[in-house]
C-alpha cells in the first residue's frame, strides 16, 4: 500500500479518508486495473464515486448578481421604532440579530470582474426568532424599469450577443434609450458610483418602498438606507478598466481581507418614513422604484447598525448557495404594490428551487434557524431534515398532539390592508392620471446638476467611453435626446465627448 494513502487527513475530525459512503480508502493515486498495466474495472468504487460527485459539482449560476462575495455579521437596533412596527427584531434599542450579507455585481457571469460598471447587490438576511428577513436590495436608491414584464428583455441587453457572444453596446443603449425611466440610474451607474472602490465603501438602499407594520395594524411606508461607516470610495473609470486585467476579484478579497485583519465594516441603518395616506399626493409615484424620496421632504430616520465580523468557512456552502428573497418577510415589514417588488415576490423563490432544489430552505445558511419552522410540505429531493416525523402533514387536522395542536394560525400577525377598486387591466403610467411628460427627467436633471465639476466631468468621459461603441448612430441620437431633456448641457457635453474620440463605423456609413 503507498505510504501517503494511509496517512491522508480528510477532516479535522477524521484522520481516515473515506468514500463518500464513510468507507476508508485504501490508495487516492492509484486507480484499480486489471494487472498492472490493463484497464481500470468497473468495481474501483472510489474512482467512480469521485469522478460521479465531480461530474455535477457545478450548479448553475444565479441568472443575475452571480458574482459575489459574502460575509456573517449582526444588525443591532439603537432607536426605539415599535411606533413603526411590531417586528420582534425590532422592538427595542440593543437587540442584536444575526445575519448574513452578500454583494455582487449583476450582468457578469460568475467568474467576471469586480470592477465592471454596474450596480452592486447589497442582499441581507437576518435571523431572527420570526424567520428570516432577506433585504434584497442594490447600491443604488432606484432602477432602471418600473414593471417586472421589462426586466428579462433588459437583462439580455446587459449579458452577451446571442450570436457573437460578446457584450453588445448597441443592444444596451438601444434598450435604455427606449425606457426613459431609466435615465435615473444610468446617471448614477455612469458616475464613478458604478465602480465602487470595494464593497465596503458603497452604501445599501431597499430601493424599493416597502411597509411597516405596527401592532395595532397601522402601516407606514419606508425606504431602508445603509450608510457606510467606511466613507464612499470609488474607482476611476481608468482604475477600473485596469483592475478588470490585474485583480478581477480585487472586491471580493478587499472583503474577505478586511475581515481577517478584523478591521469589521459597518454601514449605520436610517429609514425615510411616509404616512401612508400621504403617498396618494406626493409629487412622485411612491410605487415607482425609479424615484426617490427627496431627503428634504423625508429626512433620514437613523435606527440601527449593521456589522460584518466574521468570513464564510466555505464560499460554496455559505455564499454560492445562499438565497436571497423580498418575499421573506417577518410580520410587522410588509410588501407595497410597487409592480417590480410584486414581480421579485414571485421570481427568487422559484429561481431558488431552479438553482438550488426544492428543499433549499434546508441548507443551514438559509435556515430559518431561530425559529421552530412548522409546515405541512414534505420530502422532496435532498431532505436532510427529519421530514417532520409522524406529525400529520395535512391541515385542517386533530391528531397532532396536544401543543402542536395549538400551532395554528398567529392571531397575533397584523396584516396592513390595501384598499382597491376599478378594473384589471395592463395601465402605463405614461397614461395615468397626473402624470407630466418631463416625470422620468426631473430627478436625473436635478442630480446631474448637483454632481460638482470633477464629478461632471467623469460621467461625462464614462458615458462616453461606453457609448463610443455603439454602431448605430440612431440609438446615439435617442440616447442623447434622453440627456437634453434632464438637462441640454448633458446631452451637448456627451455629443461633443463622442464627436472627439474615434468610433467604430457606423451603420449609415457601412451601407454607403
Ligand atoms: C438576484 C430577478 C429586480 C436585487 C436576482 C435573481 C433573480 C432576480 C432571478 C437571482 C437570484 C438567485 O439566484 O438567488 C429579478 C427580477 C427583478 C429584479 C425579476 C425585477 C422584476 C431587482 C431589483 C433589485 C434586485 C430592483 C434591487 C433593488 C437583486 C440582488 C440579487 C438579485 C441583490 C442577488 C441576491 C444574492 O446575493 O443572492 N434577481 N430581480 N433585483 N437581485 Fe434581482
Amino acid at each position: 500500500m503507498p505510504q501517503e494513502a494511509s496517512t491522508i487527513i480528510a477532516t479535522p475530525n477524521h484522520n481516515v479518508l473515506t468514500t463518500s459512503n464513510g468507507n476508508p480508502v485504501d490508495d487516492n493515486q492509484n486507480s484499480m486495473t486489471a494487472g498492472e498495466f490493463g484497464p481500470i474495472l468497473l468495481q474501483d468504487f472510489h474512482l467512480l464515486d469521485k469522478l460521479r460527485h465531480f461530474d455535477q459539482e457545478r450548479v448553475p449560476e444565479r441568472v443575475v448578481h452571480a458574482k459575489g462575495g459574502g460575509a456573517h455579521g449582526y444588525f443591532e437596533v439603537t432607536a426605539d421604532v415599535s411606533n413603526l412596527t411590531s417586528a420582534k427584531f425590532l422592538a427595542k434599542p440593543g437587540i442584536k440579530t444575526p445575519m448574513f450579507a452578500r454583494f455582487s455585481t449583476v450582468g457578469g457571469e460568475k467568474g467576471s470582474s469586480d470592477s465592471a460598471r454596474d450596480p452592486r447587490g447589497f442582499a441581507l438576511k437576518f435571523y431572527t426568532e420570526e424567520g428570516n428577513w432577506d433585504m434584497d436590495g442594490n447600491n443604488t436608491p432606484v432602477f432602471f424599469i418600473r414593471d417586472p414584464l421589462k426586466f428579462p428583455d433588459f437583462i439580455h441587453t446587459q449579458k452577451r450577443n446571442p450570436q457573437t457572444n460578446l457584450k453588445d453596446a448597441d443592444a444596451y443603449w438601444d434598450f435604455l434609450s427606449l425606457v426613459p425611466e431609466s435615465l435615473h440610474q444610468v446617471l448614477i451607474l455612469f458616475s464613478n458610483r458604478g465602480t465602487p472602490f470595494s464593497f465596503r465603501h458603497m452604501d445599501g438602499f431597499s430601493s424599493h418602498t416597502l411597509k411597516l407594520v405596527n401592532k395595532d395594524g397601522v402601516a407606514h411606508l419606508v425606504k431602508w438606507h445603509f450608510k457606510t461607516d467606511q466613507g464612499i470610495k470609488n474607482h476611476s473609470d481608468e482604475e477600473a478598466m485596469a483592475l478588470n486585467g490585474s485583480n478581477p476579484d480585487s472586491n471580493v478579497e478587499d472583503l474577505f481581507m478586511a475581515i481577517e485583519r478584523a478591521e469589521y465594516p459597518s454601514w449605520t441603518v436610517y429609514l425615510q418614513v411616509m404616512k401612508e395616506e400621504d403617498a396618494a399626493h406626493y409629487r412622485w409615484n411612491v410605487f415607482d422604484v425609479t424615484k426617490v424620496w427627496p431627503h428634504g421632504d423625508y429626512p433620514l430616520q437613523k435606527i440601527g447598525k449593521m456589522v460584518l465580523n466574521r468570513n464564510p468557512k466555505n464560499y460554496f456552502a455559505e455564499v454560492e448557495q445562499a438565497a436571497f428573497s423580498p418575499a421573506h418577510m417577518v410580520p410587522g415589514i410588509d410588501v407595497t404594490n410597487d409592480k417590480m417588488l410584486q414581480g421579485r415576490l414571485f421570481s427568487y423563490i422559484d429561481t431558488h428551487r431552479h438553482r438550488l432544489g426544492v428543499n433549499y430552505l434546508q441548507l443551514p445558511i438559509n435556515q430559518p434557524y431561530r425559529t421552530f419552522v412548522a409546515h405541512h410540505q414534505r420530502d422532496g429531493p435532498m431532505n436532510f431534515s427529519e421530514n417532520f416525523n409522524g406529525l400529520p402533514n395535512y391541515d385542517p387536522q386533530s391528531q397532532a398532539p396536544q401543543d402542536l395542536q395549538e400551532q395554528r394560525d398567529d392571531l397575533r400577525v397584523k396584516m396592513s390592508k390595501v384598499h382597491l377598486e376599478g378594473s384589471t387591466g395592463r395601465f402605463s403610467p405614461r397614461q395615468s392620471k397626473g402624470y407630466k411628460p418631463e416625470d422620468d427627467f426631473v430627478q436625473p436633471g436635478n442630480l446631474y446638476r448637483l454632481m460638482k465639476g470633477p464629478e461632471q466631468d467623469d460621467l461625462i468621459k464614462n458615458i462616453v467611453g461606453h457609448m463610443k461603441n455603439v454602431k448605430n448612430e440612431k440609438i446615439v441620437q435617442r440616447q442623447i435626446e434622453l440627456f437634453n431633456k434632464a438637462d441640454p448641457e448633458w446631452g451637448q457635453r456627451v455629443q461633443e465627448g463622442l464627436d472627439a474620440v474615434k468610433r467604430p463605423p457606423r451603420a449609415h456609413e457601412k451601407d454607403e
